[in-house]
C-alpha cells in the first residue's frame, strides 16, 4: 500500500484563509484580535517559535506583542507582567513560552493566566473544560491541530479506535479528551499508551487511527501499525546527520519510509502536524476575541 500523505502545510493554509476572513469581519466591527507572547530568557528554540508566532499574527491581521524579559527575571516579576496582560484590553489571548528559567515555577505561572485569555489551553480550567466537552474552553494547539487534520482529510473518526502513544499533558491526554467527546469530529474509542504499557505493539496494531506523540525518534515501526490505519506523527526530533549542511535532520516518532507502506494515510515530518500548531493558536486567539466581544 502507498499511503496518502496528509499535507499539514496545505490544511494550515486553508484554515488561515478562513480565519483571515473572520478577523477582517471582527475588525470591521471594531475588534482587532490581540495576542501577546512572553519570552523569558534566550533559549534559541523558544526565540524561533516566538518569532514565528509574531510573524503569523502580522500576516493574518492579529495585533501582536512580544514581551522579552531577561533570563534572571523573578517569579514575582513575571507574575506582575501576567497581571498586566490579564487586564490589557487590546490583548485577548496570551501565552508564556515554555520552558522557563529554573527560578520560576511554571505551575504558578500557568495558574496566574486568566483562563479566558489562556489560548495555549494549559490552565486547569481549560483542561477541565476540554475534558468535559465544554466548547468555550481552549484546547492546546497540537492535539487541536491533529483533530482538525483528521476532520479536514475526511478521516472517519466516529466509531474508530484512536490509539495515542504518549501521555503528556500538552498532547497525549488532551488528544484523548478531544477525540472521545460526544461531538462532531470525535466519538472515537480512545486508548492512551505510554512507556509502561505492556504489549505495546499489540495495542498500537488495534488503532484505526494511530497518533505517535512520545518524542522518541522513529519509535513506531511498520509492524506496530494496523494495515490501512491513519498514522499521525506528532514527533519532531533532531537526529545527527553529518551528510546534511546543518549536521542534523528532523525525524518524527514514526519510521515514515516503512510506515507509509502499511498505512492508508500518514503525516510527514516536517510538513505534517508542525504547520498546524501556530494556526490553532491563531484560531484560539480569534475565539478569545469573539468571546470577549460577545460575538
Ligand atoms: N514551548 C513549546 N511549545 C509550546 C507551546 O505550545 N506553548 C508554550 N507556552 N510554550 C511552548
Amino acid at each position: 500500500m502507498h499511503a496518502k500523505i496528509i499535507d499539514g502545510k496545505q490544511i494550515a493554509e486553508e484554515m488561515r484563509a478562513d480565519l483571515s476572513q473572520e478577523i477582517e469581519a471582527l475588525r470591521q466591527s471594531g475588534v482587532t484580535p490581540g495576542l501577546a507572547v512572553v519570552l523569558v530568557g534566550e533559549d534559541p528554540a523558544s526565540q524561533v517559535y516566538v518569532r514565528m508566532k509574531g510573524k503569523a499574527c502580522e500576516k493574518i491581521g492579529i495585533y501582536s506583542e512580544t514581551i522579552k524579559l531577561p533570563e534572571e527575571t523573578t517569579e514575582e516579576g513575571l507574575l506582575a507582567e501576567i497581571d498586566r496582560l490579564n487586564n490589557d484590553e487590546k490583548i485577548h489571548g496570551f501565552l508564556v513560552q515554555l520552558p522557563l528559567p529554573k527560578q520560576i515555577n511554571s505551575r504558578n505561572v500557568l495558574l496566574a493566566i486568566m483562563p479566558e485569555k489562556d489560548v495555549d489551553g494549559f490552565h486547569p480550567v481549560n483542561v477541565g473544560k476540554i475534558a468535559a466537552g465544554d466548547t468555550t474552553g481552549f484546547p492546546p494547539a497540537t492535539p487541536f491541530g491533529v483533530q482538525q487534520m483528521l476532520i479536514r482529510s475526511g478521516v472517519e473518526i466516529s466509531g474508530a479506535h484512536a490509539v495515542i502513544v504518549g501521555r503528556s499533558n500538552i498532547v497525549g491526554k488532551p488528544m484523548a479528551s478531544l477525540l472521545v467527546q460526544k461531538a462532531d469530529g470525535a466519538n472515537a474509542t480512545t486508548t492512551i499508551c505510554h512507556s509502561r504499557t505492556k504489549n505495546l505493539p499489540e495495542i498500537t496494531r488495534q488503532g484505526d487511527i494511530l497518533i505517535a506523540a512520545m518524542g522518541v525518534p522513529e519509535f513506531v515501526k511498520a509492524d506496530m501499525i494496523k494495515p490501512g490505519a491513519v498514522v499521525i506523527d506528532v514527533g519532531t526530533n533532531r537526529v545527527d546527520d553529518p551528510s546534511t549542511e546543518k549536521g542534523y535532520r528532523l525525524v518524527g516518532d514514526v519510521d515514515f519510509e516503512k510506515a507509509k507502506e502499511v498505512a492508508s494515510a500518514i503525516t510527514p515530518v516536517p510538513g505534517g502536524v508542525g504547520p498546524m500548531t501556530i494556526t490553532m493558536l491563531l484560531y484560539n486567539t480569534v475565539q478569545a476575541a469573539k468571546q470577549w466581544a460577545g460575538a
